[in-house]
């Protein structure tokens, strides 16, 4: 049997109203699961990293930029959400337009984007954890063995093990495994307290704006380079894309983390209750929702502290906004912990999501009987695959409780570019092989002969996986070849659809 064996539309589509998982999630339900993926360390942290090193005020275009890029992917995910409204996403999307091979490197690419997802935002939750608590937390117990440092009285501490990240992540695959209803709510309540504090920043700090740091709006060609107060250069703005416009597109790389996670909402297709009109209503209405929040946030925090300021790590880090708070906002004080709760919980929908997300893809994939059938054994009570969820909560949990939290972000970044590549070509596929299949929603601008969405979609993250660094593309690759020996090790063999007469 051929590698690129297709997936029959139809069989996908027949399989999808089988009974299973339960239909359970509206609109309001699928935009508060986006909205809980997307807003996260991304906007917390990047937007003030963005600002200092390339894009100066300007952050506020390099979110509309990073948005239109995301915009392309999610209007094709949107479009095969509708058509084909099945858990499992981008992987179920490939196996029919591009066949078995394809949806498996997709699949196994998705492990990159959410399991490690959330295991990388597991690891920055126990960080912050410890900051609320002022640092009560014993360096032993929340950072991993191959972490150390001595500290100001000259003590060397070596971690043992990242506890709280996987105190998060056993009660957050506690809920999930209790239902799916029930998680939507507990992320709705989630999203409400993070969407709350952002706005409640954006209100107040709006006053706080001072329009002479908005001038000029774009970091000036030949700026001064930032100098520690060592007098040692931090950093300079000589290369093309640390000024100008050139700086805005840099920005705009280092803000797209800050929208990965809205493709999880496809993830749910199978629970949604009306998956034709919610799927796009869902993956869109949440984009739409955090950009103009993005916006907003990046325009305050700008206004309210200088570029300059965010360009030394020290504050342009992970505490950016406590920064400026602190140093601008005078009688504030308390916005800084609420930022940081914000950010905690900011974190924990979004591991909330990704392993929903995973667990979908996982579910899809063993139904296809290319992953064993431990993953879509479902709970008989809640109907969740519960089985799958603690496999997922070991494999997660190793690497969050022993690993240090950097190793796996960017690879985060790959494998959802990847993914918005091909579910791109796939769209573009499909309106040329099966132009008349009924599609509730279609991607706008896109003739049959030329389908101007799909193509920028895929052009654009192509352009972004080039810029990705070397190291993590070679760590990818190797992920890659490790998914092809599995594949022909096992996977062929067990494949449903080739073992059919
Ligand atoms: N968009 C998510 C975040 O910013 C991944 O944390």
């Amino acid at each position: 049997m051929s590698l690129f064996v297709k997936k029959p539309l139809e069989q996908l589509l027949a399989a999808s109203n089988e009974k299973g998982l339960k239909r359970t999630l509206g609109p309001a339900n699928l935009i508060a699961l986006g909205i809980g993926a997307i807003i996260g360390a991304g906007l917390f942290v990047r937007t003030a990293a963005a600002a200092g090193q390339a894009a100066g005020p300007a952050v506020t275009i390099s979110f509309i930029i990073a948005a239109v890029g995301c915009a392309f992917a999610g209007l094709c995910y949107a479009e095969f959400a509708s058509m084909i409204p099945v858990a499992g996403s981008a992987y179920a999307y490939s196996y029919v337009t591009m066949g078995e091979i394809v949806a498996w490197i997709i699949g196994w690419a998705l492990i990159m984007e959410y399991a490690l997802g959330a295991a990388t935002v597991s690891i920055a939750w126990s960080e912050y954890l410890n900051r609320l608590l002022g640092g009560g937390i014993p360096y032993e117990w929340c950072h991993s063995p191959f972490e150390s440092i001595t500290d100001a009285n000259g003590v060397f501490h070596q971690g043992i093990i990242n506890a709280p990240a996987l105190i998060i992540l056993l009660l957050l695959t506690l809920l999930l495994i209790k239902g799916t209803q029930e998680s939507a709510f507990v992320n709705a309540i989630i999203v409400f307290i993070k969407v709350a504090i952002v706005v409640l920043f954006i209100f107040i700090g709006w006053q706080f704006i001072n329009p002479g740091n908005h001038t000029p709006y774009m970091i000036p060609e030949g700026a001064a380079p930032v100098i520690d107060q060592s007098g040692k250069v931090i950093r300079e703005y000589t290369e093309w894309n640390k000024f100008g416009w050139g700086g805005v597109l840099g920005g705009a790389a280092i803000v797209f983390f800050a929208f990965i996670g809205f493709d999880a909402v496809s993830t749910a297709a199978q629970e949604a209750k009306n998956p034709k009109r919610d799927m796009p209503i869902g993956i869109l209405g949440s984009l739409v929702v955090c950009t103009i929040l993005y916006i907003l946030f990046g325009h305050v925090l700008t206004g309210v502290a200088p570029w300059q300021d965010f360009a030394d790590p020290q504050k342009g880090g992970e505490a950016s906004v406590a920064y400026a708070i602190s140093h601008y906002m005078p009688g504030y004080e308390w916005l800084s912990t609420a930022v940081t709760i914000a950010i905690l919980a900011g974190f924990s929908s979004v591991i909330l999501v990704m392993l929903l997300g995973q667990s979908r893809v996982f579910y899809t994939m063993s139904n296809d009987g290319l992953i064993p059938k431990v993953f879509s054994v479902l709970h008989p009570r809640f109907q969740t695959p519960y089985r799958s969820n603690w496999i997922l909560f070991v494999f997660v949990g190793l690497f969050a409780a022993f690993v240090p939290g950097h190793v796996a972000g960017d690879l985060t970044s790959f494998g959802t570019l990847f993914a918005f590549v091909l579910v791109s070509l796939g769209v573009w596929i499909l309106r040329i092989k099966s132009p008349n299949i009924e599609r509730p929603f279609k991607s706008p601008l896109s003739s049959k002969k030329f389908p101007l969405v799909p193509i920028l979609g895929a052009v654009i993250c192509t352009a972004m996986i080039a810029a990705i660094d070397s190291r993590t593309l070679t760590v990818a690759a190797v992920w890659m070849v490790i998914g092809l020996v599995v594949y022909f090790a096992y996977s062929r063999h067990h494949s449903k659809l080739t073992k059919k007469p």
